[in-house]
C-alpha cells in the first residue's frame, strides 16, 4: 500500500484503505477500483490523497493507528459536540493507540475541507495520546488528554463560520474573535460535571507558548499545563501538514523540523522530542526523491529516523537506507504530497496560489555577520524582495530614504547601535507602525521581555532554522496561517 495525492490518482487503481465519508454519503471499500468520478469525489471533497493497493508495494505494510470506525465515531462526537460520546470514544482511541506493538503514528491522514475541525481534533487527539504515552503519563491522565485534545477547538463553533472558512487575511477584530476560541470552549465545558478542572484547563491553554506570547493569557512555561503544551505543538504540526484553502501541506519531516526551530520558544522541549519519536519524518507508504535522482517509496522504520527502509520504483530493489553501504552518501531530498503533485504537474487546489495580483512583499535583514545576513537571505528570497543591510545606522538611513517595509528582520546584537536601540528609534519615526522579528543567539528571559516590550512581531533563535524562519515569517506577513 502507498500513499498516492488525490492529482496523482488514475482511473483503474486499487483503494487499499476504505475511505469513510462524514456525512455516509459515500463509502469507498478497500478494494474497489477507483473510477475518474471517484476520484473527482476525493478530489471535490478536499482529500488530500488516497492509499492505493498495487503489486509494486504490496509489502508495504501500513500499521493502523486507530480503527477506521473509531476515527468516524470520534469525528461524529466532535461535530455533535456530544460530551458524553466524546468520552466514549477518547477511550476507544486510547485503547487502539495502547495496544499498538510499537507506538507510531504512521497513517498519513484522510480528510476533507469542510469539516476540516472535526477531522482535525481526532488527528490532534491521536497524535496528543501517542506523545503522551511515549512521555510516560498515567492512564488516567491519558484520558483526560484524550477527551481535551478532542474538545481543543470545540469553542470555534461559537464562531461566525464566515470568519473560520475566510481565504482572505483576517482583520484584527476577526483575529480576535479567533483568539477567543479557547475561552468559548472552556465555557461549553464549565457546567459539565462529568468534565474535570484538568481537561477545561488545557483546553483554554492551548494556544500559549512556551515564551509567554500565546493566547489568551500569555503564560510562561511551568505556568503552562503539561496537557495544553502536548496539544499545542501536535495542534500546530497537524495544522501544517494539512492542505488548508489557504496553503499547501508540509510534508511530516519539514513539519518536525518547524517544531525542532520552535522548541523552548512556543513547544515545550520534552514535547517535541516525544513527538519526533511517534511520528516518523518519513511513513511507510510515502514517496520519495534520492540525491542520486532516483524515486522510491518508504517500506519500513528502520533505528535511523531519516534513513528507513525504501523500494527504488525504477529496479524494485529494496535498500535499508541505515546499513547499507552502496547508498550510504544517498539522503532524501524531498517527499511529501506536494513533491508527487509537481512530478504529476498538478495543479493544487489552492485557490490563491499563483495569483497574479498578490505583490510581493518586502523584507529588510539586519545583521552584523555577513554569513548569517546571507543565510537568511538565500531561505527567504524566493518569495520576497529581500534587502540586507550591515548595521542599525544603515538601516536607519534605508528606511528614512525608502520607507519602511513589509517585515523588519533584525540581528538583537550588533556593535556600535544594536537592533533594539535601532528599533526604538524607528519606531518613533514610522509612528509606531513596524512589523519586526528579531534574531538573537541567546533566549534569557531578560530577552524575551525586552522583545516584548519593543512590540517585536516575534524573536527567533539563532542559528537560524530554514524552515522555522520561513514559516514565521510568514505567519508575521499574514495573519491568515496562525489560527
Ligand atoms: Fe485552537
Ligand atoms: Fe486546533
Amino acid at each position: 500500500m502507498r500513499f498516492v495525492a488525490v492529482g496523482s490518482l488514475k482511473p483503474g487503481m486499487k483503494l487499499g484503505r476504505k475511505i469513510i465519508d462524514r456525512k455516509r454519503t459515500s463509502m469507498l471499500e478497500k478494494g474497489i477500483t477507483l473510477t475518474g468520478m471517484n476520484i473527482e469525489r476525493l478530489r471535490s471533497n478536499g482529500y488530500i490523497g488516497a492509499y492505493i493497493a498495487d503489486r509494486f508495494s504490496d509489502d508495504v505494510e501500513i500499521v493502523e493507528t486507530v480503527k477506521e470506525e473509531h476515527f468516524a465515531s470520534a469525528v461524529d462526537a466532535v461535530a455533535d459536540a456530544n460530551v458524553g460520546s466524546i468520552i466514549d470514544v477518547a477511550s476507544e482511541l486510547v485503547n487502539d493507540i495502547s495496544s499498538l506493538e510499537k507506538i507510531s503514528v504512521d497513517m498519513l491522514d484522510l480528510r476533507s475541507f469542510d469539516d476540516y475541525t472535526y477531522h482535525h481534533s481526532v488527528n490532534v487527539a491521536v497524535y496528543a495520546v501517542a506523545v503522551g504515552t511515549r512521555m510516560g503519563l498515567e492512564e488516567e491522565e491519558i484520558q483526560e488528554l484524550a477527551v481535551a485534545a478532542l474538545c481543543h477547538d470545540l469553542g470555534k463553533s461559537k464562531i461566525d463560520a464566515k470568519i473560520i472558512n475566510k481565504k482572505d487575511r483576517l482583520n484584527d477584530d476577526e483575529f480576535e474573535e479567533i483568539k477567543r476560541h479557547p475561552k468559548y470552549g472552556y465555557d461549553m465545558l464549565y457546567n459539565n460535571p462529568i468534565i474535570s478542572p484538568i481537561i477545561r484547563q488545557a483546553v483554554i491553554c492551548h494556544h500559549e507558548n512556551e515564551n509567554g506570547t500565546g493566547y489568551p493569557f500569555g503564560k510562561m512555561g511551568d505556568e503552562i499545563p503539561l496537557l495544553a503544551k502536548i496539544i499545542h505543538a501536535v495542534d500546530v504540526y497537524d495544522a501544517l501538514t494539512s492542505r488548508r484553502p489557504y496553503k499547501d501541506p508540509y510534508a511530516p519531516v519539514d513539519a518536525l523540523e518547524y517544531m525542532v526551530g520552535g522548541m523552548d520558544i512556543l513547544y515545550d522541549r520534552r514535547v517535541v522530542e516525544a513527538m519526533q519519536t511517534v511520528i516518523p519524518a518519513y511513513p511507510p507508504g510515502m514517496d520519495v526523491g534520492l540525491s542520486n535522482g532516483e524515486k522510491a517509496v518508504v517500506i519500513a522504520h528502520t533505528s535511523q529516523a531519516l534513513r528507513p527502509r525504501i523500494k527504488i520504483y525504477d529496479t524494485g530493489e529494496e535498500i535499508d537506507l541505515s546499513t547499507n553501504l552502496k547508498y550510504r552518501s544517498v539522503f532524501i531530498t524531498a517527499s511529501g504530497i506536494l513533491m508527487q503533485e509537481a512530478a504529476e504537474g498538478v495543479e493544487t487546489l489552492n485557490e490563491d496560489r499563483g495569483n497574479a495580483k498578490e505583490e510581493i512583499k518586502n523584507v529588510i535583514v539586519v545583521d552584523d555577520s555577513s554569513i548569517s545576513l546571507e543565510q537568511t537571505k538565500t531561505i527567504l528570497e524566493d518569495k520576497y524582495n529581500v534587502v540586507t543591510l550591515e548595521s542599525g545606522i544603515a538601516c536607519m538611513n534605508y528606511i528614512k530614504a525608502k520607507g519602511k517595509p513589509d517585515l523588519l528582520i533584525m540581528d538583537i546584537d550588533m556593535p556600535i547601535m544594536d537592533g533594539m536601540t535601532t528599533v526604538d528609534k524607528l519606531k518613533a519615526h514610522c509612528k509606531n507602525d513596524l512589523n519586526v522579528i528579531f534574531l538573537t543567539a541567546i533566549a534569557n528571559k531578560e530577552t524575551v521581555m525586552h522583545c516584548k516590550r519593543a512590540g517585536a512581531t516575534d524573536y527567533i533563535l539563532k542559528p537560524v532554522n530554514p524552515i522555522y524562519l520561513k514559516e514565521r515569517v510568514k505567519i508575521a506577513l499574514d495573519k491568515n496561517l496562525d489560527r
